[in-house]
């Protein structure tokens, strides 16, 4: 959701800011913007669409020479997408100018003071108040002036700010937005993702928030919003290049799926020592963990439908009770917080506007915050009390596969190790867990074979209107991640009920040729969902089935039967979720859509 990018340095600024917003698409925008300092004066170049339009505006990049720049690219909140509501944005005097990830919530307040002094505006966004404002407080001093404006303004920012007096300068500043500075020798960036540093360093700063960052070619300060200069220390970056490439596959989200086993693998061995779960980073004491009386996992979106998959697996092995919530209702429903409970906020970004403010909240309220998050160093990473680290590496593409993946396999960890602990299972069991967990990478890597079949079978439900996706417990959580993963990608309309639920309403949307994709990969449950397909069928439904094998006779009901191979059953999700993701995959592809870059949708939802 919004991305920034900026340069200084030797090298011509434009280029290298195209180049890094190129590698923040992933995040969703609707326009894009540059400004460089020529020279002489601030010069900028803004346009609504893709950044191919930017660039081809800027002759990309060659027409904006200088070696120090911000750009933008802009994901419509206040105003909608069009060339003026692009960012940056400058004052009058074109001598100050911004670019801003957030909401300013009190915009409009400010921006009725500033017209009274005489301000004009020019769009109808937030961000232009910062610009008007810093003009107001500038006294020659670009950190005082930001300062100012920043004890000022409610919300949340990112910020790249260029002031014309102090040409050989970049401004950033950051409130509950990500941002980050990269150092590479004498060039300096800045950006809202690793992602858009990784082709030039792997040395950043990850800025907290209300900071304030001034780079020049020479050195990198920080400052509190007091103007007290901060001490920090940078981080080498894991993540290679090649991890933010496509390496030859057609789309991210294709890549994505094929690099679940190394994810997991990554993900699940580390963990694995002595014949235990080492979770001891998360500074859980066994005697915590036994006294442990409620679990709430809290998340958005693919997140939450990992949590859903959390809950069934905890309670079934630890024996705790658990409630999920999704972090936007979380959040205003004042939840209970008792002593001895856990609240788990799972997040790949770490920077989801609605899971950071459910963790908040709760830690407020004094519960214990375990964070299961992927990017290192993101907001609720930072503010849990403790994180379990997933290891997919950086997921460009929106919809998310193997990140998700990697949130299953920690909670199995958290599950298993919880129930060693406390005594729920016995030291025979919690082995076969273990073995199970070994497996995991390797059938997932077997099930990818069946990538043709997907595409095959893809191909008779492109014209679908409606498809519905059902499953009884796990499988139900597992048709809820597929329905998200179809609905968001392919924009056809999807949704996912518990096989059960059915009947109490939406089997009178079943009629000839419905299309239903059937979940039937629990031994205990599946006499269970075939009574349902079998409903569904004599009211005409189109099925396809996903099962385990043994349960052949499911091809007497379903018109098309997928196996996948037979795991641990609490951990058999992790293994029906791929072919459910490929078949979205190449849904979206089969129609012609942009599989990566789904209208609408921001990979990073900053915003409430
Ligand atoms: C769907 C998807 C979203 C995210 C959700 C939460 O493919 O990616 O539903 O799961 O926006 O994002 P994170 O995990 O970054 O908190």
């Amino acid at each position: 959701m919004c991305g920034i990018a900026g340069y200084i340095g030797k090298n011509q600024a434009a280029p290298i800011i195209l180049d890094g917003l190129s590698r923040l698409e992933y995040r969703g925008y609707d326009s894009a913007g540059i400004a460089v300092f020529d020279g002489e004066r601030i010069r900028m170049a803004k346009a609504a669409g893709r950044l191919s339009v930017l660039k081809e505006l800027t002759d990309n990049g060659r027409a904006l020479p200088g070696c120090c720049g911000i750009g933008h690219t802009r994901w419509a909140t206040h105003g909608r997408p069009c060339d003026e509501n692009a960012h940056p944005h400058m004052n009058r005097e074109n001598t100050i100018a911004v670019v801003h990830n957030g909401i300013i919530e009190n915009y409009r307040k400010l921006r009725e003071k500033l017209e009274r002094k005489g301000y004009v505006f020019s769009s109808e966004t937030d961000t232009e108040v910062l610009a008007h404002m810093l003009t107001e407080y500038y006294r020659g001093d670009p950190v005082e002036a930001i300062e100012k404006v920043l004890h000022r303004v409610e919300g949340s920012y990112a910020l790249g700010i260029l002031f014309l007096d102090h040409p050989h300068h970049i401004y950033a500043a950051r409130r509950d937005s990500p941002l980050v500075v990269g150092v590479s020798g004498e060039e300096k960036f800045i950006a809202s993702d690793v992602p858009a540093l990784l082709e030039h360093t792997r040395t950043v700063y990850y800025m907290e928030n209300e900071e304030i960052a001034t780079l020049s070619a020479g050195n990198i300060r920080f400052y509190s919003l007091d103007g007290e200069l901060l001490s920090k220390k940078p981080v080498t970056v894991e993540w290679d290049i090649s991890a933010a490439q496509k390496g030859g596959y057609a789309h991210f989200m294709l890549k994505e799926i094929h690099e679940q086993p190394s994810a997991l693998r990554d993900t699940i061995f580390p963990r694995l020592k002595d014949r235990r779960i080492d979770l001891d980073d998360l500074g859980l004491s066994e005697e915590k963990i036994r006294r442990l009386r409620r679990i709430s996992i809290v998340a958005c979106g693919s997140a939450y439908h990992a949590a859903v998959v959390g809950k069934y697996v905890l309670e079934a092995l630890a024996r705790i009770p658990v409630e999920t919530d999704l972090a936007s209702e979380y959040r205003y429903r004042c939840p209970i917080c008792e002593p001895d409970s856990l609240v788990i906020i799972v997040s790949q970004s770490g920077e989801t506007a609605d899971s950071l403010a459910a963790l908040r909240d709760a830690k407020a309220r004094g519960s214990r915050i375990l964070a299961i998050v992927n990017v290192v160093g993101s907001s609720i990473a930072r503010e849990a009390d403790c994180v379990f680290y997933t290891g997919a590496g950086p997921e460009i593409s929106v919809a998310t596969t193997k990140a998700y993946s990697c949130q299953l396999a920690a909670f199995y960890m958290l599950a298993a190790e919880f129930a060693r602990v406390r005594g729920a299972i016995g030291a025979d069991r919690f082995c076969g867990l273990l073995a199970a967990l070994k497996r995991l990478p390797a059938q997932v890597r077997e099930l990818l074979g069946c990538q043709e079949k997907i595409q095959f079978l893809a191909n008779r439900y492109l014209a679908a209107d409606h498809i519905f996706f059902m499953g009884r417990g796990i499988d139900y959580a597992i048709s809820l991640e597929g329905s998200l993963k179809l609905k968001e990608i392919s924009y056809i309309h999807s949704e996912a009920y518990a096989a059960g639920e059915l009947k109490h309403g939406t089997i009178s949307l079943i009629e000839e040729q419905t299309p239903v994709v059937a979940v039937a990969t629990s031994d205990r449950l599946y006499p269970k969902t075939l009574s349902n397909i079998v409903e569904v069928k004599t009211r005409g439904a189109m099925v396809l089935a996903l099962t385990t094998p043994g349960h052949e006779d499911l091809a007497r009901t379903a018109d098309y039967v997928l196996f996948v191979p037979e795991t641990e059953p609490l951990f058999m999700g992790s293994l029906s979720i791929i072919p459910l993701q490929l078949f979205a995959y190449y849904v979206s592809l089969g129609r012609g859509l942009d599989v990566d870059k789904p209208r609408n949708l921001a990979k990073s939802v900053t915003v409430e």
